[in-house]
């Protein structure tokens, strides 16, 4: 049996097989939900009230599929989200999807970024937690906030990060790196991921499961550079290869409890992190990029957490987002 869908963004969907008949309609209820959502949205009058209803009802309905595993796919509505360094570029990004998506965030970011701001900006769903990662009562503040404003926490995706550039041994000024750098790069990236991983899972396993067992989803982000490290990035390259090293212990770690742990490997994305090179060196690290030759857009890192989130088979894996790209030396 084929049965054809039109999905949101306009392309079509040929699905076969034994289970396509309930995934055609479980996925035709989710476009026609999203539809009476918009159109509840954009109207205050009766008839708003009325297509949101529906789509609460629909939305339920088509939850309630049996006999598919599919069926347990997830969307963000919601669900409640931690995202550290969720202040800016990455982390930013994700935010403002999880919210526009249904879900509720805490952007978790140190007291003197945007994140105050950013939270304003998106309403009643998000609020901000004044955090060092790497300091364990500032992150249960976090949680605390999170649990006291939206009541549970379902999601963590670890964007805090930071890098520094120094090759491990300047021979024009005989100089070797130093070891303070090499342990704060280390600290903020291995330590405050980890940190914010073992506390938010003890938030999860308060989770009632679904009938999958699933209580919740951690995504760490890596970089390429924690596989193809180039010259002074000998901090950074370690920091990002123990999130990629940790990825799979943790998953199993956490797999009886219902949590799944996933790391994103992003490229080159156009963040404030690269926003203060030079035009000139931005469009050359572009063009490293077989396809597309571009900057990624932090949107599109944000894009992949939902589609992990979303998806439940994802677990104990490493995913590059980086159009192919391999760092020269
Ligand atoms: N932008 C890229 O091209 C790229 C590529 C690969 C990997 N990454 C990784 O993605 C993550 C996000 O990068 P970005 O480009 O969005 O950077 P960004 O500088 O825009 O955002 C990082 C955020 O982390 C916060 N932060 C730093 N130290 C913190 C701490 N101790 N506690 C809490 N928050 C802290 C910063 O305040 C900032 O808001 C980083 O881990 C980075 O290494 C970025």
């Amino acid at each position: 049996m084929v049965n054809s869908i039109f999905f949101k963004h306009g392309c079509t969907a040929l699905l076969t097989g034994s289970t396509s008949g309930l995934l055609f309609w479980r996925l035709l209820a989710e476009q026609l939900v999203d539809c009476l959502n918009l159109i509840g949205q954009s109207m205050s009058s009766s008839i708003g009230w009325f297509c949101l209803a529906c789509s609460s009802v629909i939305g339920w309905l088509s939850q309630q599929v049996p006999g598919s595993k599919m069926a347990n796919l997830r969307s963000l509505k919601g669900l409640v989200g931690i995202v550290t360094g969720g202040a800016s570029g990455l982390g930013r990004a994700t935010v403002e999807r999880l919210v526009r998506q249904g879900a509720s965030a805490v952007i978790v970011d140190l007291p003197k970024s945007e994140g105050s701001s950013v939270a304003q900006s998106l309403g009643d769903k998000c609020a901000f937690a004044p955090t060092d990662v790497t300091s364990e009562a500032d992150v249960k503040n976090a949680l605390q906030l999170a649990q006291s404003k939206f009541g549970r926490v379902d999601i963590l995706v670890n964007c805090a990060g930071i890098a520094v550039a120094f090759k491990t041994y300047n021979a024009n000024k005989q100089l070797p790196h130093s070891l303070e750098d090499f342990h704060r790069v280390v600290n903020v990236n291995i330590c405050g991921t980890f940190n914010a991983i073992r506390l938010a899972a003890g938030e999860m396993a308060k989770n009632e499961p679904n009938e999958d067992g699933h209580r919740g989803v951690i995504v760490n982000t890596a970089s390429v550079a924690a596989f193809d490290g180039q010259v002074g990035q000998a901090a950074y390259s370690a920091s990002k290869g123990g999130i990629v090293g940790m990825t799979l212990p943790i998953a199993r770690d956490l797999a009886p409890i219902g949590i799944r742990v996933m790391t994103i490997a992003p490229g080159l994305f156009a963040t404030p992190l690269l926003a203060g090179l030079p035009e000139k060196v931005r469009s050359f690290l572009a063009k490293q990029v077989p396809f597309p030759s571009r900057l990624g857009d932090p949107a599109e890192y944000a894009h992949l957490v939902q589609a992990i989130v979303e998806n439940p088979l994802l677990n104990g894996e490493v995913i590059r987002l980086d159009g192919a790209l391999r760092m020269m030396p």
